[in-house]
């Protein structure tokens, strides 16, 4: 974390919601301007032949880094704390997500995949990963230390998402992790719905945590970026794939990054009381026949997430008692304030209908009807409350205009 002065880490100790104003910061060095300043780079001049040749420079090339660049990897190692060796920005959560595990596997490895893992996650390793000879097996989410009895001898990685960001399973992240370790493994984890501030991934024994900073680091709906936190063992493999495959992100995604990461605490605060107050409303719904939020007491994971998670964000699902698609679709055409889109984490509002059955293949996922996933944003509860009550009033009107097939 920067000081006042710009001369180094005199903030240690501080809170996290202090390092989200401080990290990476150091107005001494840009005369005394607050915000480091978005350097547009490719070409750096060196003063003679001889610095050229000895690449004597702090920096030599515009993808291999920049004030700019080196300022939010600074803020987020900060945020990712005392494990993180050094952080690599990549151009999408997605990207973030490949190249680590291009990162970690070779030729021959097999790696592990939470079956709740975000669906282009799958595709990368169905696809890609299949391509240059690594074979994925996908496990129950909830495996916790059983994930051992799928170890074989050439599982280099266990990849784990908690929870997952449709089905929202919470998973035994420090019990995956001490079998993975045991066997030489490394753990893999998509941590962009609680992020470092509610889920401490790296202290949790995560190797690598992602983080798709398209959502709450962002937070307005307007970047993709995505983020590598890597530990002393992983950094040198993370940092050569990236820079080997030609990996950057352009400049004014990083400012939007690093101008997101200054208020993604308070705003992260807000969605997560506001989600649990959408969510709990949600429950009292005669329609609703579960709600998948982690943070309330009927989620069979909620014990996990009260030992390991400091808190939850805005985004969780509900399953419908059975009832026709057209209610479904009526319910969520009738809704104003939330739009119907991919991602999440902006100030705005979301809901989407979603279909896990043909996907899984660890274990029949099989909710008991149908499902929506929402995100809940930073506008007033009450108006959203008013709105879903607009929603299930075309819900109702639809179910009872159909034969319920
Ligand atoms: C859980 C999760 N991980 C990763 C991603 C991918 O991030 P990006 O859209 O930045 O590629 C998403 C996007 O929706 C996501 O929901």
């Amino acid at each position: 974390m920067s000081s006042k002065s710009g001369k180094g880490d005199g903030g240690r100790n501080h809170k996290i919601a202090t390092r989200l104003a401080h990290a990476g910061r150091n107005p001494s060095a840009h005369h005394g301007y607050v915000n480091t300043p978005v350097y547009h780079a490719s070409t750096m001049l060196y003063p003679d032949a001889e610095a050229f040749v000895a690449h004597r420079s702090r920096y030599r090339y515009g993808r291999r880094g920049t004030p700019t660049s080196e300022a939010l990897e600074n803020a987020i190692k900060d945020i990712e704390g005392p494990l993180c060796e050094a952080v690599a920005l990549l151009p999408s959560g997605l990207a973030a997500i490949s190249a680590t595990l291009l990162s970690v596997l070779r030729a021959g490895d097999h790696v592990l995949v939470t079956d709740s893992a975000y669906l282009p996650t799958r595709k990368l390793c169905d696809t890609i990963l299949t391509r240059y000879g690594i074979a994925t097996t996908y496990y129950e989410p909830t495996i916790g230390p059983g994930i051992a009895a799928l170890l074989q001898a050439n599982t280099r990685a266990v990849f784990v998402e908690s929870p997952g960001s449709l089905t929202f399973e919470i998973q035994d992240i420090p019990a995956i992790a001490a079998v993975a370790h045991a066997h030489d493994a490394v753990v893999v984890m998509d941590n962009t719905w609680a992020s470092p501030l509610h889920f401490r991934a790296l202290e949790k024994g995560v190797d690598l945590s992602i983080q798709s900073g398209t959502k709450y680091i962002g937070g307005h709906s307007d970047l993709m970026l995505g983020t590598v936190a890597a530990n002393k063992a992983t950094w040198n493999r993370l940092k050569e794939t990236v820079y080997e495959m030609g990996l950057c992100v352009g400049p004014d995604d990083m400012f939007l990054g690093m101008r997101g990461l200054r208020t993604m605490g308070v705003r992260l605060a807000q969605h997560q009381a506001a989600g649990i107050k959408v969510a709990r409303w949600l429950e009292a719904r005669p329609e609703v026949l579960r709600v998948l939020h982690p943070a309330l007491e009927s989620h069979p994971g909620h014990a996990i997430w009260k030992r390991d998670f400091t808190g939850a964000c805005g985004l969780f699902s509900i399953v419908f008692k059975p009832a026709p698609t057209a209610a479904v679709h009526a319910f969520l055409d009738a809704l104003t304030l939330f739009g119907i889109g991919e991602s999440w984490g902006g100030f705005e509002s979301l809901a989407v209908p979603f279909d896990c059955t043909p996907i899984r293949t660890a274990r029949p996922w099989a909710p008991g009807g149908p499902t929506v996933r929402f995100h809940v944003g930073l506008e007033d509860v009450s108006d959203l409350l008013a709105d879903l009550e607009v929603g299930f009033a075309a819900f109702a009107e639809a179910a009872h205009g159909t034969d319920g097939s």
